[in-house]
């Protein structure tokens, strides 16, 4: 347990007390103790902000300029909304300006730091240190009752508080030490939990595909992969488990099970007009080395394997059989049996149900005081920023609240 601003019997009662020193709890701590709150932050990771560290390849994707609630999942998926329009990327970016982290944007939108994602945690420790916020880690919560006001019993002891800030986060990664904390007390508190699911995250199949998707493990390429009226224009990976890469996990947070994956292997181009022409120029290629003009070889080989005429021309091939070529190049329906779940997973979608939670403040409705921030709640964005900036946002409005 570390007190990072010295420790004493007044911190055991704080006006405010949050659960969770990731993204979301920092962002509201500092945001509350501003506002002249005694703020007291619990975590139970011997550090904080570990998935931050973590992010982005080290470099944290920590927000996107195309912030918009309709790239955010939900039961109710106008709740982002409100927290989204008063907490922008600029905003954040002020922020950043304030301390002087440099960062970048790589595509999409998507704005990185240029140097460690350590930086945004240093950032969100310098505004709690300035703002008085006591944080502690290595904190084992043993119970959360609410005689009056909330009453929380840990490992260090017991804290009272007249608020209490749920935000600890989704189940990913359970090795860093994701846990269900959330979800169990908003239960407790009458709150519902929309059912927990793995998102942005690989997804796996079953014989007959298994075999060919994982003989390609490595091959990567740009594809439309869509999913009932949702579609994204990005890269694909197959890997030794199933298929993964940015547009594989964006869709994998739409996927229910049962339902078919589809990918366009090659979009934005015709590949029947672009077989005939071969054909018309009485191409000598055969399946392979035809596909292999557009498609990665060893992919471009195994969809020859599946769909041309073995030995044979192009020039020879039937215009059925170039059809129905092209047809499956375009049109790859893939029906996944899973995902590689928690583990692998980037985020988690679902959580506790925002129909009882006030999309201004993070407030329960049916529970004075008690607030749900972050990833904990049934709000998912999608890969590229907006997970942290859900965060952030959720924080904010929060810390303005409390
Ligand atoms: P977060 O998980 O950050 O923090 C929760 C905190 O609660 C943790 O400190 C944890 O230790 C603590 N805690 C959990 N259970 C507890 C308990 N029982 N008692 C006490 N404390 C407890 N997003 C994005 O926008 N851009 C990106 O680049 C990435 N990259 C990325 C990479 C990887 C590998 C992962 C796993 C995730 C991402 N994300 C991301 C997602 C992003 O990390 C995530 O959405 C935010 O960290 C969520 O912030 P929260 O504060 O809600 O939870």
């Amino acid at each position: 347990m570390t007190f990072h601003n010295g420790g004493d019997a007044a911190r055991r009662a704080p006006d405010v007390l949050i659960i969770g020193a990731g993204a979301a709890g920092l962002m509201a701590a500092f945001t509350a103790a501003r506002r002249g709150r005694r703020v007291v932050v619990l975590d139970h990771a011997p550090e904080v902000g570990r998935k931050i560290l973590i992010s982005g390849g080290g470099r944290c994707n920590f927000t996107n300029t195309e912030m918009r609630a309709e790239r955010f999942i939900s039961q109710n998926k106008h709740f982002a909304r409100s927290a989204l329009s008063r907490y922008t990327p600029a905003q954040f970016l002020e922020l950043l300006a304030k301390h002087k982290i440099p960062w970048h944007e790589k595509k999409l939108g998507q704005l990185f730091c240029d140097n460690s994602a350590r930086d945004i945690v240093q950032m969100l420790l310098a505004e709690c240190a300035a703002a008085n916020v006591t944080i502690l880690t290595d904190v084992r919560i043993t119970d959360v009752t609410k005689p009056q006001d909330f009453r929380v019993q840990t490992s260090a002891g017991t804290f009272t508080s007249k608020a209490l800030v749920l935000a600890t986060g989704g189940l990913s990664i359970p090795k860093l030490g994701a846990t269900s904390f959330s979800y169990n007390i908003a239960r407790y508190f009458g709150l519902s939990v929309v059912s927990p699911e793995p998102a942005l995250v690989p997804l796996v199949f079953g014989q007959p595909d298994e075999s060919w998707v994982q003989s390609l493990a490595g091959v990567s390429l740009p594809v439309r992969a869509s999913c009932g009226k949702i579609g994204f224009d990005e890269s694909l990976l197959f890997t030794h488990r199933g298929l993964s890469g940015p547009a594989l996990l964006q869709i994998s947070s739409y996927w229910e099970p049962g339902q078919a994956v589809r990918i366009n292997l090659l979009p934005g181009e015709d590949l029947n007009a672009l077989l005939a022409g071969l054909k018309k120029a009485k191409g000598q290629m055969k399946g392979p080395a035809a596909l292999g003009r557009w498609l990665p070889h060893r992919l471009a080989q195994e969809l020859a394997r599946q769909g041309a005429p073995e030995e044979r021309p192009v020039v020879e091939w039937p215009d059925r059989t170039l059809r129905a070529l092209a047809d499956r190049i375009h049109r790859l329906d893939l029906h996944p049996t899973g995902t590689e779940g928690f583990a692998k997973a980037e985020v988690t979608r679902g959580g506790v149900d925002t129909r009882k939670l006030s999309s201004k403040t993070m407030e329960a409705q049916t529970v004075p005081n008690l607030y749900v921030i972050g990833e904990a709640v049934d709000v998912t964005g999608w890969l590229g920023g907006y997970n942290f900036h859900w965060a952030w946002a959720s924080g904010h409005a929060a810390g303005e609240a409390l």
